[in-house]
């Protein structure tokens, strides 16, 4: 999968599938369930490190798990999640920090969620060769400042403001949208009007693809898991099974049996002997 893979998969009406992935095994499973796009998502701060909120992973944890993901992965295209204050604050910051997913992460392309100079950004990376990948409506990195993590874009004003910034990462070059918590309405309009691939989270059926926190799909969110994620299946109670299961086995002493076992040669015991 390329960019232009993606992109063309909207001109032929094909709905581009895409999960997230922090680790080898994970990425691996997707790449072979045919998933399109792999993203390294911020939400690792969340799903996987126990932290809070998003805004405190860094570069360093970004990168560290994009090499995981890359790794394992032949197919899909891997998309690597720009950190809260890795693009926000310097555009030379910016491009240098986008340049280090794509050279050691070994990601093709990165995602940057929307703030003011979401598009000028965005531009002087595509300017640079650079595949862009925008995220608008519910931005978590900056959450707290647009009213919290709710719905956005559910009256008409708020709704033209996301449309705005859609249509102006497209005119950036970006190849592709994530629509995140809107009404499906609005996503609707947004995918008919911009040429690009919308990808949406909690925005409805008309998107020309979709995108979940793969931890929330197989049920290993510990925490909150958002209204829009739907569980494919219920790991948690089976790896708690197992657990439980292996802690009795190794306590009554019937764990390893002998098909789990080395053996010296007979000839070999007895010198030891
Ligand atoms: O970090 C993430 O997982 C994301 C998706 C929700 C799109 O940005």
């Amino acid at each position: 999968m390329n960019v232009r893979d993606i992109t063309q998969k909207k001109s032929r009406g094909e709905k581009i599938v895409m999960l997230t992935a922090y680790d080898f095994p994970t990425a691996y499973f997707l790449d072979q369930g045919g998933i399109d796009i792999v993203l390294v998502g911020d939400s690792l701060a969340n799903v996987v490190l126990g932290l809070e909120s998003t805004t405190e992973v860094g570069m360093k944890e970004m990168l560290h798990h994009s090499k995981a993901v890359s790794r394992a992965v032949k197919n899909a295209l891997v998309v690597g999640d720009m950190p809260f204050g890795s693009y926000q604050v310097d555009k030379q910051k910016a491009l240098a920090n986008a340049r280090l997913f794509l050279d050691e992460g070994g990601c093709r392309a990165v995602k940057l969620e929307w703030f003011e100079d979401c598009a000028a950004t965005a531009k002087a990376m595509v300017a640079e060769g650079m595949a862009v990948m925008g995220h608008v409506g519910l931005t978590p990195q900056t959450a707290t400042q647009t009213g919290g993590m709710r719905v956005q874009g559910k009256d008409a004003a708020s709704a033209r403001r996301i449309i705005g910034n859609a249509r102006d990462l497209e005119a950036a070059g970006c190849f592709a949208v994530v629509l995140e918590c809107v009404p499906a309405e609005l996503a609707a309009q947004i995918t008919r009007q911009l040429k690009i691939p919308t990808i949406g989270i909690g925005a409805g059926v008309h998107c020309d693809g979709q995108v979940l926190v793969t931890h929330d799909l197989l049920g290993l969110t510990v925490r909150h898991s958002p209204k829009f994620s739907k569980k494919f299946v219920d790991l948690g109670p089976l790896m708690l099974q197992a657990f439980k299961q292996y802690r009795d086995d190794v306590a009554s002493g019937r764990f390893p049996d002998d098909a789990h076992s080395f053996h010296m040669p007979p000839e070999e015991r007895s010198k030891l002997r």
